[in-house]
This record gives C-alpha cells, sequence and structure tokens, in this order.
C-alpha cells in the first residue's frame, strides 16, 4: 500500500530509525528536516537527555518508556493545521487503549492532546514547526509515554501502562503507535477530514461539562468545559451564555 492519488497516507510511507540515546528526538527531526529529510520520518530513543515538554518544561526520559517524534513535511496548507493535534491525540489514545487489558481504568484525552487513564496523566505530545530556509515547513510531532515508569511531577498526578496493567514494551507500544497514527493521519486527510476527527476526539474526551481552570502564559480562567469547536479551540462557558474560545493552555479539572 503506498499514499493514493489525494496524497493520503497509509502504513508503508512511513519510515523508521530507532536511536539508543538522543538529546531529543523532536530536535533530531528538526535537523533532519535542515538536512533536508523529506519527511515521514519516525525517530525513537531508547532514552534522552534533553527530553523537551510543553512551555519549555523538562521531559524527564530514563529507559523503559517511549520516546517518538514523526517529522512530517508540508502536512497541510497552513490554516488546516489547527486540527492536527487532535488527530494525533486520537491515534495516541488508540494506540495506549489497545494494549491495556480488559477492564483498565478508563483512557481519555485532555485538551488538546494529553492521554489519561483514571485521570493520571501518561502521555504528553509536543507538536513544533519550523519554516525551512528552502520555503518548506517542517512539523514534528512528539510523543512521550510513561510505559514503564513514572517520573514524578509536581503539576499533575501521573501514572504508566505497567502500573495499569499493561505489559507491553516500549517497541510493541510503539509498532501500534505507528499502525494508528497511520490511519488517523489518513481519516484526518491534510485537515479535509476535520468533522470525522473532531467526533472521534470528543468520544474520548475528558471532562466536558466540568468545571476547569484554563492556565493562559499570562493569567488563569475559569468555567465550564463546553466542548471542542470544529478547529480544535477549546470552548470555555464562562458564565451568562459567554463562550470564549481558547487556542492553547493547560487545563485543571475541577478547580
Ligand atoms: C508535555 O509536556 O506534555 C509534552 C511532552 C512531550 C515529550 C516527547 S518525548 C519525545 C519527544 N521528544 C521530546 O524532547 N519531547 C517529545
Amino acid at each position: 500500500m503506498a499514499s493514493d492519488m489525494n496524497g493520503r497516507k497509509s502504513l508503508s510511507d512511513f519510515r523508521h530509525d530507532a536511536l539508543s540515546e538522543t538529546t531529543s528526538t523532536n530536535s533530531e527531526c528538526v535537523e533532519r528536516a535542515r538536512a533536508g529529510d523529506l519527511g515521514n520520518l519516525w525517530v525513537t530513543a531508547a532514552r534522552q537527555t534533553g527530553g523537551r515538554g510543553r512551555r519549555g518544561r523538562t521531559w524527564v526520559s530514563e529507559p523503559g518508556n517511549l520516546y517518538a517524534s514523526l517529522l512530517l513535511i508540508d502536512p497541510a496548507p497552513m490554516d488546516r493545521l489547527g486540527s492536527l493535534p487532535l488527530a494525533v491525540a486520537v491515534a495516541v489514545h488508540q494506540a495506549v487503549r489497545s494494549v491495556l487489558p480488559a477492564g483498565a481504568e478508563p483512557v481519555e484525552v485532555k485538551w488538546p492532546n494529553d492521554i489519561l487513564i483514571g485521570r493520571k496523566k501518561t502521555c504528553g505530545i509536543l507538536i513544533e514547526g519550523e519554516a525551512l530556509p528552502d520555503g518548506r515547513y517542517a512539523l514534528v510531532i512528539g510523543i512521550g509515554i510513561n510505559v514503564a515508569v513514572k517520573p514524578d511531577n509536581p503539576l499533575y498526578p501521573v501514572t504508566c501502562l505497567r502500573e495499569q496493567g499493561a505489559s507491553v514494551s516500549a517497541d510493541e507500544l510503539f509498532a501500534h503507535l505507528y499502525a494508528s497514527m497511520a490511519e488517523a493521519l489518513q481519516a484526518w486527510d491534510k485537515g479535509r477530514g476535520i468533522r470525522e476527527i473532531t467526533a472521534r476526539w470528543r468520544a474520548v474526551a475528558c471532562g466536558i461539562g466540568e468545571k476547569i481552570t484554563v492556565n493562559l502564559p499570562d493569567r488563569s480562567i475559569s468555567g465550564h468545559f463546553a466542548g471542542i469547536d470544529d478547529n480544535g479551540l477549546l470552548m470555555l462557558d464562562t458564565g451568562s451564555g459567554k463562550i470564549m474560545p481558547i487556542a492553547a493552555g493547560d487545563v485543571f479539572f475541577g478547580s
């Protein structure tokens, strides 16, 4: 199977480079893009020495967990990229759920794309983009999944797949992720499949209707999580019928 005539992706379109150690698989992907890589490249590492999280945080990256980044080049027109994080979350959710035993606690997506098991974070996703000097746009989807170990985090409760009864290795989990990402990107269809993706995202979303606080870079806002719009923006009901769309922030439940 290869890309169809509309450029939709399938399994055989992707390459995979497995490293034993790197600073950050995201940085590795950006460097390869700058060096001319054509994209559709997965880079994984058994260990990262400079793993990066959102908002400049460190992502502790000891052996045993999955550290994976997917490099895409010109994945869609810029005005359609806003929905890509939702497609990524749907793919990672699918991979995580598929390795958990029956009866495990619920696997949910926390806006925009953390994956929680029993409301504890088990995966973080860092999506970064860079305009290359030759005019191409490099987009890197970085995914860290707690498989065997759960680094402490003072900001939120954390779990790992082993604690939740899954006995997979990081490599085995990656095989599931590789397949589910190819399928979700095909459904996303360069942003044309946004309705399908938002429907899938809503079906596994955590906390719609609940009271939340969203931490923005300069302030915090509280309200009720009214869902997402078709571009993936969080809709915050701040009271008296006012809905505020939010593009980026950290969500805390029940506060
Ligand atoms: C978050 O803060 O929740 C996002 C964490 C993203 C971590 C992954 S691990 C693979 C890739 N390489 C990095 O340096 N970061 C991402």
